[in-house]
């Protein structure tokens, strides 16, 4: 009889929550509702974002007035660039003055970290671990949320072929299978369990779109490329970003073939929106609105507004062209309200699912600000990234990984004992940068009874060689001399193109200096690009590029010398010669004439005065071990549409150090129209190995695999043979094979 009460209560229960639950109005129903009390005023407002009272991640607009006013009288939906619980709350209050009381979203670049510093990107995708960058996304995002941030302005997932762009480093490299790997583990990482969680913000897949390919790597500078290419190689990572999820995309400065990206209803609606359903919204960049008169697309910031808004971009970041101009394009018929109301549609709905009108300040929390931040467990995730971010690019003679028993090291170079570079471009200031370890107080920890000498030798950029006499003297009363050179932070990163991308200054000068002594040198490379080393690369028996890897730089370089840690990275980006180089990548077509080796010049499409080949190539890296590939089979010859190809191969650590490969997949179509390019990244896998211990490695290729899009833009995969490749880099295949597609 009990049972059956329980039973009745039970069913009870459910009924009637469900009804509750059905009375419960949607997110959707709460949106129309609030719509229909707002002002066209309102909504206007509601569109326009703009920056904080602290720093400017843009060209700072002229007096703007007083913004805390403008969000009283709800003219302000979003502020970006505040930060902190108190901050935030000031502001948050201004709009809880406002006549509807619509809560603010607070937008923060939150690219590699927000109290804790991670490495940057592009050192990351180094680190082709996948669940390591989510979890670094994961406590970012944690992170910023308690700090009061509810959306950041990444993942950056612009496929980048040209290292003089400073912004490589914001990104995820060259390729568009790996970027679009990242780029879903970022989305997930920042949004956590689901917008509304209190430890998830709002990602947003930027700078849409094609953003790194400006002309000469000039930063802003425009873009021409074919349809084909754009869906081929740029877009790939943002339908990956729109597939995880994203909640919000930026669009870029950039003109694509004549029309800037913020103006472009190809992208924003045909595509975005339309093409792909997405249901988030699209913010501008940094005033690229009102930019649309200087790249000479639009008169002035009104018309400007007309073709932003027509195109799909539904916020306004900095430019205030929308607060200041819709309400007469309205009135001059330019613009609909309906076009309005689906811009503000969007934003509100993101505000409802972040739960900000059931409490504004929700994550403005003075207590968690202080329970969440710079948690250990985090800071053992960003040494555990940065260690694996490191590649490892030369060891001749086994000089890594260093011995404890060594009497002294020396410690030479500008960057020995930095901090604040070690964060990079792209970080913030919320934590303390006496937390950012050096690598001088990571050697410290690491050392030992290894007495360690330090001396500068030379500065970054500037020309002089005052300092070299002390540091070869240094250098030699050492047993190893370990250098630590590169660019400064700001060299590389947003409006921070160089045209040339060499060591700065005299480095190089001392790099050879030091290895007149003798002694063996380790050089560490810190930047947030592909340098030019020719001279280092081919005279220093080690190097390791370790980019800049955020609070735990010290650490994780000492892990890495000390062999704590076996490096495993593989470059994300190609490492040119020289910039006469550039645009070199591997993914690229074969031509009518390739070279059939590196100097052959025959009539071939070859530069005379130089070796074909990139100093360094997409995929490589090597390891304190070396591994083996065997036994490559296919369960197939040939398949037909809907079947699978298991392709597998033995993997095994031939070395003595424990350590991780990542054994690499890429495929050709031999034949096919349009052409295909002569390898592409098809599948990885990040394998640790004992020494002496070997592994079967999958991959499975099914059409999806093998599919493109053509020059209509049509999706599919064309019959005929595949060349198969797997291998230690793009330019190190192990095993071949082949198949074909009937
Ligand atoms: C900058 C950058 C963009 C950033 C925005 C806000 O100009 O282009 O990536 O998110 O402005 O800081």
């Amino acid at each position: 009889m009990l049972r059956f009460k329980l039973l009745v209560f039970i069913a009870a229960f459910l009924v009637i929550s469900n009804i509750t639950l059905a009375q419960q109005p949607s997110i959707a129903q709460k949106v129309d509702a609030l719509m229909k009390k707002m002002t066209l005023a309102e909504k206007i407002g509601q569109l326009n974002q703009v920056n904080g009272d602290w720093e400017a991640t843009g060209p700072v607009t002229a007096d703007v007035g007083n913004k805390l006013e403008q969000i009283k009288r709800g003219e302000i939906g979003s502020v970006l660039n505040i930060v902190g619980v108190n901050h935030t709350r000031a502001f948050q209050d201004a709009a809880m003055h406002s006549r509807l009381k619509i809560p603010l979203l607070f937008g923060q670049d939150v690219i590699h970290g927000y109290s804790i510093t991670f490495p940057i990107p592009l050192g990351e995708a180094a680190s082709w671990d996948i669940p390591a960058i989510e979890r670094s996304a994961r406590i970012a995002g944690t992170e910023a949320a308690a700090g009061g941030v509810h959306w950041t302005f990444a993942p950056m997932v612009d496929i980048a072929r040209d290292p003089r762009w400073g912004r490589v480093m914001e990104g995820a490299g060259e390729d568009p299978y790996l970027g679009s790997q990242i780029a879903r583990a970022r989305v997930k990482g920042f949004q956590g369990n689901g917008l509304g969680s209190l430890d998830a913000i709002m990602a947003c897949a930027k700078h849409y779109a094609a953003y790194g390919a400006a002309v000469g790597g000039r930063d802003y500078n425009s873009v021409d490329m074919s349809l084909h290419t754009l869906w081929e190689v740029y877009l790939p990572p943002f339908k990956a970003a729109e597939e995880a999820g994203a909640a919000t995309f930026m669009n870029s400065f950039n003109s694509l073939n004549g029309t800037p990206a913020t103006a472009s209803s190809y992208l924003q609606r045909d595509v975005l929106k339309g093409k792909w359903g997405f249901k988030g919204f699209v913010v501008s960049d940094w005033n690229s609105i009102g930019e649309m008169v200087p790249h000479g697309y639009a008169k002035d910031n009104y018309q400007a507004a007309e073709f932003a808004l027509k195109a799909g971009n539904d916020m306004d970041m900095e430019s205030r062209s929308y607060i200041n101009n819709l309400a007469k394009l309205v009135a001059d018929k330019k613009v609909s309200v309906a076009m309005i109301d689906d811009a503000v549609r969007r934003i509100l709905t993101k505000k409802f699912e972040m739960g900000l009108f059931d409490d504004p300040y929700r994550y403005s929390n003075a207590d968690r600000e202080k329970s969440v931040l710079n948690r250990p467990e985090h800071v053992a995730a960003a040494r555990d990234i940065a260690r694996k971010s490191i590649v490892l690019l030369k060891n001749q003679g086994q000089v890594l990984p260093l011995s404890k028993n060594l009497n002294s090291i020396a410690l030479i170079g500008p960057l020995v004992k930095s901090k604040g570079e070690m964060k990079g471009f792209w970080s913030l200031d919320v934590g303390d940068v006496s937390q950012v370890v050096s690598l001088y107080e990571g050697m410290q920890q690491a050392a030992g009874n290894t007495k360690l000498l330090y001396v500068k030798g030379c500065d970054i950029t500037d020309t002089s060689h005052a300092g070299f006499n002390e540091a070869y003297k240094t250098a030699m009363q050492a047993d190893v001399v370990i250098m630590a050179m590169g660019e400064r932070s700001d060299m590389t990163g947003e409006a921070k193109s160089r045209a040339n991308i060499h060591i700065p200054g005299v480095q190089e000068e001392l790099i050879q200096k030091i290895m007149s002594t003798g002694k063996p040198v380790v050089v560490l490379l810190m930047a947030g690009r592909p340098m030019v080393f020719n001279w280092t690369a081919d005279h220093v028996p080690a190097i390791l590029y370790t980019w800049w890897l955020g609070n735990q730089a010290g650490n994780a370089i000492a892990d890495v010398l000390y062999g704590n840690y076996n490096p495993g990275a593989k470059l994300p980006m190609t490492f040119p010669r020289t910039e006469g180089q550039i645009p070199i990548y591997y993914n690229h077509y074969s031509t009518g004439r390739p070279p059939q080796n590196d100097n052959d010049v025959n009539y071939t499409s070859a530069y005379i005065d130089l070796p074909n080949s990139p100093k360094f190539a997409f995929g490589y890296g090597l390891s304190y071990s070396t591994f083996g590939y065997s036994n490559l089979k296919l369960s197939k010859k040939s398949i037909h549409n809907n079947e699978k190809i298991t392709v597998s191969f033995d993997l095994k650590n031939t070395g003595k150090y424990a350590g991780e490969e990542v054994a690499q997949l890429y495929l050709r179509q031999l034949v096919s129209q349009p052409v295909r390019p002569v390898k592409e990244l098809k599948g990885f896998e990040k394998v640790m190995l004992q020494p002496g211990e070997t592994k079967t490695i999958t991959f499975t290729i099914d059409k999806e695999k093998l599919s493109f899009y053509n020059d209509q833009l049509v999706w599919g995969a064309q019959p005929g043979e595949f060349k198969l490749m797997i291998g230690s880099a793009s330019d190190d295949i192990r095993l071949e094979g082949g198949f074909e597609l009937l």
